[in-house]
């Protein structure tokens, strides 16, 4: 999955993982992880989730990167909000209070982006990676943390076999391989998702998982 990939798919207009409301995930388990309202929170590949609105709803301060321009302006433009735009290469910065978007390329991230990170929100970032890039991700992401910063993590779960991704299953060993050697795994939750994703079910899966994953970090 090249960024022309993802570039491509924000100009088509296909942006199925996107959801019209906040992820009900995020609202559920959120709260538990404890962080402090004035803490940052890091968003990867963020896409245009509204979910970096509740984020900072709470009073968290929010990062978020996305590689599309198109994603970026979109958000802002649907939520009609007018943001101070700055190039810094190889990012362009979009910050409105608290909230601040990096257009540009997650591995291009070094980790005096992400200083005062306190948690991590991925939804649909991991496994939105073909497998050969999951750990090149998982690196880079614990490169990046702070040494005592969390993370929720919602992943789905599938026969592979079934389906070609994006989104691409990730198994529970696969989340240990990746994050074990830094992070506690919690699962909080696993659903059976399979009713609510019609789209997955037509292009051939016959189960369909959805889990939630929380992040503590080891010794802290
Ligand atoms: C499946 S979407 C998920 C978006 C978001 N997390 C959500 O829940 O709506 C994956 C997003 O990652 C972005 N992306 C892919 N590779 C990226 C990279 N290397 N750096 C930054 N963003 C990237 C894509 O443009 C896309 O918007």
């Amino acid at each position: 999955m090249t960024p022309d990939y993802w570039l491509e798919r924000w100009q088509r207009g296909e942006t199925g993982w996107h959801l019209p409301e906040i992820n009900l995930h995020l609202r559920d388990w959120w709260p538990r992880l404890d962080l402090p309202a004035e803490r940052l929170v890091f968003v990867p590949l963020c896409g245009k989730t509204l979910d970096l609105l509740w984020l900072a709803s709470r009073g968290h301060r929010v990062l978020g990167v996305e590689i599309s321009p198109l994603a970026v302006d979109e958000f802002f433009a649907e939520q009609g909000l007018t943001t101070e735009i700055t190039d810094e290469p190889p990012f362009r910065r979009y910050r409105l209070d608290e909230l601040t978007l990096l257009c540009g390329d997650f591995f291009a991230l070094t980790p005096d982006h992400l200083l005062e990170v306190g948690a991590v929100y991925d939804r649909a970032s991991l496994i939105a990676l073909p497998p050969d890039l999951r750990p090149r991700y998982a690196q880079h992401l614990k490169t990046l943390m702070p040494d005592a910063a969390s993370g929720l993590l919602i992943t789905l779960d599938y026969d592979q076999n079934q389906m070609t991704g994006p989104p691409f299953a990730v198994h529970r060993d696969e989340i240990e391989r990746l994050f074990g050697d830094r992070y506690a795994i919690r699962e909080l939750a696993t659903l059976d998702v399979l009713d609510d994703s019609p789209r997955f079910r037509q292009r051939g899966l016959t189960a369909l998982t959805e889990q939630v994953w929380r992040l503590d970090p080891r010794g802290g």
